[in-house]
């Protein structure tokens, strides 16, 4: 990676030269090679700024993540007009505050109007630190801090694929409830609705004890519940029934739950092949019925209780529910994976995360008949005993 080190007297004749340009209206994009051997200059515009912009040099040498469609870069350091230094991504007492600069080309079909949606959607969010995007005739640049972790999209494919990272079975736990915290408080909380809630748009950090911290990226397809539109938003294999039938009427902040139950079928790993099913259907333009194949999860998974299990069926039919109105509130997610996991410490469980074969997972019978009738969603409590609730596999009240 080139370092941004410039002395002070090679920073201010560069700051002299894009100046010039600057301002008489030339550019505000320098590509790698015209004005530095290393680094793309990006003029940015600043807000409440009395210094209203600043350059940012970006290193191309490689991008962020995997299997994008738009390139993410690590932003070198900066040059602002105040200092006239050029400064690298390291802050005071060597915190790091790294930055991002996601490159995004505008057509018809991908309007320049989706940054400044993305944008509105994420700006809300503290963590992702997102600045105004800079546009420049159908390219825009999207600056934002880099989030600690690794994508959901890498973690679920080294437990799926590589021995020794997968994760424990408490993990898979504490990641039901992170991620939909996150859902909850970095999206739905600001009337938001996310329409691409999937893996790689989901960036997650394990704290040294081994809870993940979980932050939501990638707004580029978010809508303010109150503006909604018939847009295809969102990725196949994770559009909620309401998106690929272009119902905009029925879109709300539930309409992110379904595409969650997607994400969290994939982290009680129900197996791949389903999964590709899905989406290639969605492609088609069908909607499979996944509660159908929710006996499936937990493939390769052993010591999980059979009514753990079913509970966790439970949780889950009720977000994939068809009506988006009948999907559960995402406190009473939490609230019920919080309760599943209380229920499975005063058990005794098979810790070891993931068994070499599928063949000692129990089969729980098909959720769909513990669903009360009016398809809302209702908790177990201690003791259990009212037949008025569902009894999510909780053991026959003594009485
Ligand atoms: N703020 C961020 N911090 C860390 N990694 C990020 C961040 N934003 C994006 N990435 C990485 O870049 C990938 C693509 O970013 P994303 O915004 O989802 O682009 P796209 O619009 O192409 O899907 C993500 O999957 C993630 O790996
Ligand atoms: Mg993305």
């Amino acid at each position: 990676m080139p370092t941004l080190n410039l002395s002070q007297d090679d920073a201010r004749s560069l700051f002299e030269t894009l100046e010039k340009q600057r301002q008489d209206n030339l550019t505000r994009f320098w590509p790698q090679g015209s004005v530095s051997p290393d680094f793309d200059i990006v003029c940015r515009n600043r807000k409440g700024n009395r210094f209203s912009y600043r350059y940012e040099f970006v290193d191309k040498t490689m991008t962020v993540g995997e299997n994008n469609s738009n390139p993410v870069y690590k932003i070198a350091g900066t040059l602002t007009p105040e200092t006239m230094k050029a400064r690298g991504a390291i802050g005071k007492q060597g915190i790091s505050k790294q930055r991002l600069i996601k490159y995004q080309q505008h057509s018809a079909h991908y309007p320049v109007s989706l940054v400044i949606a993305e944008y509105t959607g994420a700006v809300q969010e503290n963590a992702l630190h997102m600045k105004y995007p800079t546009i420049i005739a159908n390219n825009s640049y999207l600056t934002m801090r880099e989030l600690p972790g690794e994508s959901l999209d890498t973690i679920l494919h080294n437990d799926y694929a590589t021995p020794g990272k997968q994760l424990t079975y408490l993990q898979r736990f504490q990641l039901s409830i992170a991620l939909v915290e996150a859902l909850r408080d970095q999206v739905s909380r600001h009337g938001v609705i996310h329409r691409d809630i999937k893996p790689a748009n989901i960036m997650v950090e394990f704290l040294p004890d081994g809870t993940p911290r979980v932050y939501i990226i990638d707004y580029g397809f978010s809508v303010k519940a109150a503006h909604l539109d018939s847009f295809l938003a969102g990725s196949f294999g994770y559009f909620a029934p309401e998106i690929l039938k272009k119902c905009p009427d029925l879109q709300s902040t539930a309409t992110d739950i379904y595409p969650m139950a997607c994400v969290l079928l994939e982290v009680w790993r129900m197996p791949s092949n389903i999964t590709l099913n899905f989406e290639l259907n969605q492609q088609k333009g069908k909607l499979l019925n996944l509660r159908r194949s929710l006996r499936r999860l937990f493939s390769g998974i052993t010591g999980i209780d059979p009514l753990i299990q079913k509970n966790i069926r439970i949780i889950l039919s009720a977000m994939l529910d068809t009506e988006p109105k009948n999907r559960p509130q995402p406190d009473e997610i939490i609230e019920a994976f919080k309760t599943v996991l209380a229920y499975e410490s005063t058990e005794e469980v098979d810790n070891s995360s993931v068994a070499e074969s599928s063949s000692s997972v129990a089969l729980a019978p098909s959720p769909e008949i513990l669903k009360s009738p009016s398809g809302s969603f209702t908790f177990f409590s201690e003791p259990v005993c009212s037949s008025s609730t569902i009894e999510y596999g909780k053991p026959p009240c003594p009485n």
